[in-house]
């Protein structure tokens, strides 16, 4: 292009063999034509190259992408649009639940419910992450985090809170580890409810307090655990007007169905041989049993995929009565671990829970917080990255996979429940904390000195 060396920002000699072209991953040569496009200078119209600091050579501006004009313009153009539209008033086009919408809640109209396009959450398939649960085929992982709040439960709350709004309630309720809470808040102010979030003290991580506050909730610290929080809130809707929306409420359970549904549909209908997830009041455990019965009676999938829900061991009563073959849980006091969002010592959901890992062969586990957070970086790690809870899928497939109780070649789905940032402070204690996990990635700091960022950035580079 002839704007020349003179052009190059200033740098010592030794760096201008740094070759920007292989930085960003292509060969030489190869990087892809930006044809028909071009990179102009807004102020003064000359060309720039593609590659930093995509500034003018002349006057330092800020490059712009200059694209052609399409063929037609004005109504043509406007014509051509529409043909695409962007279904935008649909929720069975816009939404990843209500596309299920005869599965999962025939008597509601869809054209009514409380949706912001939750669901189409992204299947991944990852190598990296089958290696390291100790499988030889790709992991194919369904990220829930990647929902309107960050978690799976907006499947569920979409259809709870419409269910409310066709049922006139004023006011919605639930007892939450931070998730359910930060969802209901959102759907209860697009659906114009009054939302009452019930949360333990002090045990809910930053992002999900600061969502349901944000999105207008009224927040309750209870002084207590979870259970509690959840057993204080049923008395007191035995007496008031509140619609519980914890996933007690079957409407809840529809909507988490699509979960499955979803990946099936992605997989054509083709079940994978296992499903991982992480276990705290059962509700979602529960939920992906009826998928996978309803969806076998319906004809959409000849076998069942085996159910493998993980819970922490600091908070793993249902998996201790599995293994135990007890016929009753009985409940962990003082749940403790790592990932709060599973922190549930008093799971609601058992009964119907253990029938469906029962009745698709699965298995349980239960694994340390050192494994939920190594399983947590290799995630993250990855590219996809989740919250701690999610985790707990992967570290106990690891397991079951080193027992036998998975064999090393089954396809797995594992599920991603929560995003990265709903718990910033557990991977920043991790990475850069007093005490860095085994693959903390710490900051390093520099002072304010060009000389110094340059011989940090040198000896990045030749790390290779
Ligand atoms: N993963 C995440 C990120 C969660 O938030 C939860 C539950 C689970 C897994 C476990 O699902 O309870 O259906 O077995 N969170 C609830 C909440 C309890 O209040 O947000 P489960």
């Amino acid at each position: 292009m002839g704007t020349g060396g003179a052009a190059r920002p200033p740098a010592r000699a030794r760096h201008q063999r740094v070759d920007w072209v292989g930085v960003f991953g292509e060969r030489p040569g190869e990087q892809p034509p930006l044809e028909p496009s071009r990179l102009l200078c807004p102020v003064c119209r000359n060309p720039g190259p593609d590659r930093p600091p995509y500034a003018c050579p002349a006057c330092g501006e800020l490059l712009e992408l200059v694209h052609p004009a399409p063929p037609v313009r004005g109504a043509a153009l406007r014509a051509r649009l529409a043909a695409r539209p962007p279904a935008r008033h649909d929720p069975r086009t816009t939404s990843g639940v209500w596309r299920f919408s005869e599965l999962i809640a025939p008597g509601l109209e869809p054209a009514a419910a409380v949706s912001q396009r939750e669901g189409n959450t992204p299947l991944y398939e990852s190598r990296a992450l089958a290696a390291f649960a100790g499988l030889a085929r790709p992991l194919l992982l369904k990220h829930e985090g990647m929902n309107p709040t960050g978690s799976f439960k907006d499947r569920g709350m979409t259809v709870g809170v419409s269910r409310a709004v066709a049922l006139g309630a004023r006011a919605v309720a639930c007892a939450s580890t931070g998730n359910t809470a930060a969802s209901l808040a959102a759907y209860a102010a697009l659906g114009g409810l009054r939302a009452l979030v019930l949360v333990p003290a002090g045990g809910v991580a930053p992002g999900k307090l600061a969502q349901a506050l944000a999105y207008g909730a009224r927040c309750i610290e209870v002084e207590g655990s979870f259970d509690t929080a959840l057993a204080l809130l049923e008395r007191a809707a035995a007496e008031l007007p509140l619609y519980v929306l914890n996933s007690v409420n079957p409407w809840r359970i529809e909507g988490q169905k699509t979960i499955v549904l979803e990946a099936l549909a992605e997989l054509d209908w083709q079940p994978p041989d296992a499903i991982a997830l992480p276990a705290g009041n059962l509700g979602n455990t529960s939920a992906f049993g009826k998928a996978l019965a309803e969806a076998q009676a319906l004809g959409l999938i000849e076998r069942l995929p085996r159910l493998l829900p993980v819970q922490a061991e600091g908070a793993a009563p249902f998996h201790r009565m599995l293994e135990r073959g007890a016929a009753e849980l009985e409940p962990e006091p003082e749940p403790r671990t790592v990932a709060s969002a599973i922190r549930i010592g008093r799971p609601r959901s058992w009964r119907r829970a253990a029938r469906a890992v029962r009745r698709t062969g699965g298995r349980s586990a239960a694994v340390s917080d050192a494994e939920i957070l190594e399983a947590k970086a290799a995630i993250d790690a990855a590219g996809l990255g989740c919250e701690p809870a999610s985790a707990a899928a992967l570290a106990g497939l690891r397991r079951l996979v080193a027992a036998g109780a998975v064999p090393a070649s089954a396809r797995v789905l594992c599920v991603l429940t929560g995003h990265l940032l709903k718990d910033p402070a557990t991977t920043l204690d991790y990475h850069a904390g007093p005490e860095p996990g085994p693959r903390a990635n710490r900051p390093v700091r520099v002072p304010a000195e060009p000389a110094a960022l340059l011989a940090l950035v040198e000896r990045e580079l030749e790390r290779g």
